[in-house]
């Protein structure tokens, strides 16, 4: 937890993480899997406590704990568990905390893998999941079975298309764990313990690491939480890498300035691209047309760095679009220096009409993420490609 209470979130970015690395400015990377002892009596004490960094990497290593105190300091938790990718981190927690016969209560606006292992997985093991609208508080009250629901897990702002969900309303439910997937937003940008939420979650292969070089998750949370996620976690074998959670340390000392630039540079191309006659519709939930623009004002610091919007002419015009790009690249992921575009309808395109339907992916839609390239630049690109005015 941080010493002064009243410090800005870009100085703990800078500050926090650095217990295993000395009098090193830059994080120390211990590659090492195993670690040596003197005595049979100091393995024994090693193997009693929770959480060792110096016994074995699979429980634990010294430069992950130090991302992992670094990103619970800064979403003011009193722990942080790294996973192997952000998956790892969403399949670790609801493994953890639930059991054959619980009950989950899911939001539908949901990444696409995320969305599957609720639909599809979940099932296998007996665990029943309840998919609701995100957007609509008073449905995901009503969806939460009183002594069964375990879990209640919420995307905000939500892949693809941006919608919200009520951070406050989530976190004043009694009962089942609450945790969010904030990927989208990153811990600079909101903080979902602060409104009572039990868990929040992000793919730190995102913008936290905010290099594509990293592919990392982490979960933040009270102690007894991230312990119990850690002994499943350990036993699941799907602890992060020393090396990404490195990468991710040398990241997150920059991402307020990079999650600044990026939601400026997303509401300035969100603004161009609603102004255009090319474009169906645009989800930004800083631009006033959001239907949850006042949701996102209460609750967001920015609109963030990522834009939906829906091209005219169905999939064919909008695919043409994409390619039409020169400077917007075409790739997965979000949160990086390269502006990014993807297709939704194209990448999920395993899912059944009624599936897509349901996580709000329509022929037209595209996902953009906003790099750290000059505004003017991505403008023009995006100009030049859509055509017309
Ligand atoms: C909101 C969200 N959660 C989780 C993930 C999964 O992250 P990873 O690819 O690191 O497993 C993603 C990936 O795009 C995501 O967008």
């Amino acid at each position: 937890m941080p010493d002064d209470p009243h410090r800005h979130i870009d100085t703990t970015a800078i500050t926090a993480g650095r217990g295993a690395s000395g009098d090193s400015l830059a994080p120390v990377l211990f590659p090492a899997t195993t670690y040596e002892v003197d005595t049979v009596a100091e393995h024994a004490a090693m193997m009693g406590a929770e959480r060792t960094t110096k016994l074995y990497s699979r429980f634990g290593s010294p430069t992950v704990r130090e991302f992992e105190d670094a990103i619970a300091e800064m979403e003011g938790a009193e722990a942080a568990l790294a996973a192997a990718s952000g998956m790892g981190t969403v399949t670790a927690v609801v493994l953890a905390l639930c059991s054959q016969g619980d009950h989950v209560v899911a939001t539908n606006q949901v990444f696409s893998v995320t969305y599957g292992l609720m639909a599809f997985h979940l099932p296998r093991f007996g665990i029943e999941v309840t998919f609701v609208n995100g957007t609509d508080a008073d449905a995901i009250a009503a969806a939460v079975i009183p002594g069964r629901t375990q879990v209640v897990f919420a995307e905000t702002p939500a892949n693809p298309a941006l919608s919200l969900v009520d951070l406050a309303a989530l976190g004043a439910l009694r009962g089942p764990i609450t945790v969010v997937d904030s990927t989208l937003a990153g811990p600079t940008v909101q903080h979902p313990l602060e409104y009572g939420v039990d868990l929040v979650v992000h793919a730190a292969t995102k913008g936290i690491a905010g290099h594509n070089d990293s592919l990392l998750g982490v979960v933040a949370g009270s102690r007894e939480l991230i312990d119990a996620i850690w002994a499943w976690q350990s036993t699941m074998g799907a602890q992060a890498s020393p090396f990404d959670a490195w990468n991710a340390l040398r990241g997150l000392r920059t991402l307020p300035i990079r999650a600044h630039r990026q939601a400026e540079s997303a509401r300035e191309l969100a603004t161009f691209m609603e102004g255009h006659s090319a474009i169906e519709s645009v989800a930004y939930p800083f631009l006033p047309s959001h239907r949850q623009y006042d949701l996102a004002t209460r609750q967001m610091t920015s609109g963030g760095s990522m834009v939906a919007f829906e091209v005219r002419g169905g999939a064919e015009a909008t695919i043409a679009f994409i390619d039409r790009c020169r400077l917007a690249r075409i790739a997965l992921s979000l949160g990086g220096p390269e502006t990014l575009l993807t297709h939704p309808a194209t990448v999920a395109a395993r899912y059944s009409p009624a599936e897509r339907a349901d996580l709000g992916i329509t022929d037209g839609l595209v996902r953009m993420s906003v790099g750290l390239e000059h505004v003017d630049d991505l403008r023009a690109d995006l100009g030049q490609a859509l055509g017309g005015s």
